[in-house]
């Protein structure tokens, strides 16, 4: 039965058997859509979560078994929206988003391999570890004026939004201030503009108070 839960969630995929009917929707809005339908169902659920934690066993030494990051500069992947998950494989092969080691590993994902470990990834819970982080009263009035609307109030975001809430601090500053620097690993991101007016101080207040959002 293990053997043959990859096997069936590729076929499912595979055949378009769900939202198949729409042509004019492009190849990504169409596993975007088959992973919302995986998404609300059980049973296909459990399926792709399992064909996920085999495939994502090489991802491990970095991200942690669960997704829980080995290191501080490493992201946690653990429960991270689905949705921005996939679409960073996308970006990763395609070039818009540039990293040594995801660039090359995205491009060798098959198109189920990225639905089923953003699956996998997506369900797995957060573990709070210690992490140096500096304290400031001032980030969380600048998340509260600047951030809330799209990373929610919980910095859970949604959908595409990506999950920010317990990051390292250390990758959160970081992507931030690389966002702020002509953002030139992650192309045509929407947060160029919004820290585009922020100072270097400004960016490492909102990280530290992100980075202690549970
Ligand atoms: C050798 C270490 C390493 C391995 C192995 C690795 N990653 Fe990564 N990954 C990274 C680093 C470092 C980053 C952050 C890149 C950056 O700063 O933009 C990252 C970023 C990501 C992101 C973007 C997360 C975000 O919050 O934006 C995703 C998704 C991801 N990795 C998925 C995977 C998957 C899936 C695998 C296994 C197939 C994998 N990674 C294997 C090091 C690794
Ligand atoms: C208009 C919507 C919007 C607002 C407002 C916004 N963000 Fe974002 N943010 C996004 C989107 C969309 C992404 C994912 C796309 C990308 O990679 O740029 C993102 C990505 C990020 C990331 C990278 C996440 C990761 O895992 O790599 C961080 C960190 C972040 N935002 C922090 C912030 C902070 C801090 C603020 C407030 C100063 C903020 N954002 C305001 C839309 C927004």
């Amino acid at each position: 039965m293990h053997r043959f839960v990859p096997y069936y969630c590729f076929m499912v995929l595979a055949l378009g058997l769900f939202n198949s009917s729409s042509a004019q929707l492009t190849e990504t809005e169409k596993l975007l859509a088959e992973m919302a339908t995986v998404q609300g169902n059980d049973h296909l659920l459990k399926a792709a979560v399992m064909a996920g934690k085999d495939r994502a066993l090489l991802c491990g030494n970095c991200h942690g078994k669960t997704g829980n990051s080995v290191r501080d500069y490493i992201p946690n992947l653990a429960s991270q929206n689905a949705a921005y998950l996939f679409n960073q494989f996308e970006l990763f092969a395609n070039g818009e988003r540039k990293d040594y080691v995801m660039s090359r590993l995205a491009k060798n994902l098959t198109r189920a391999d990225r639905v089923n470990i953003a699956l996998y990834f997506s369900q797995m819970p957060v573990q709070a570890r210690p992490q140096p982080v500096p304290m400031s009263t001032k980030g969380e009035d600048i998340y509260n004026s600047l951030c809330f609307t799209c990373h929610q109030k919980d910095g859970h975001g949604n959908g595409s939004y990506p999950r920010i809430a317990g990051q390292p601090y250390e990758y959160l500053d970081k992507t931030l201030q690389g966002f702020a620097g002509g953002n030139i690993k992650r192309k045509n991101s929407p947060m160029a503009v919004i820290v585009a007016n922020m100072n270097s101080q400004q960016l490492k207040d909102v990280a530290a108070y992100v980075a202690s959002m549970p």
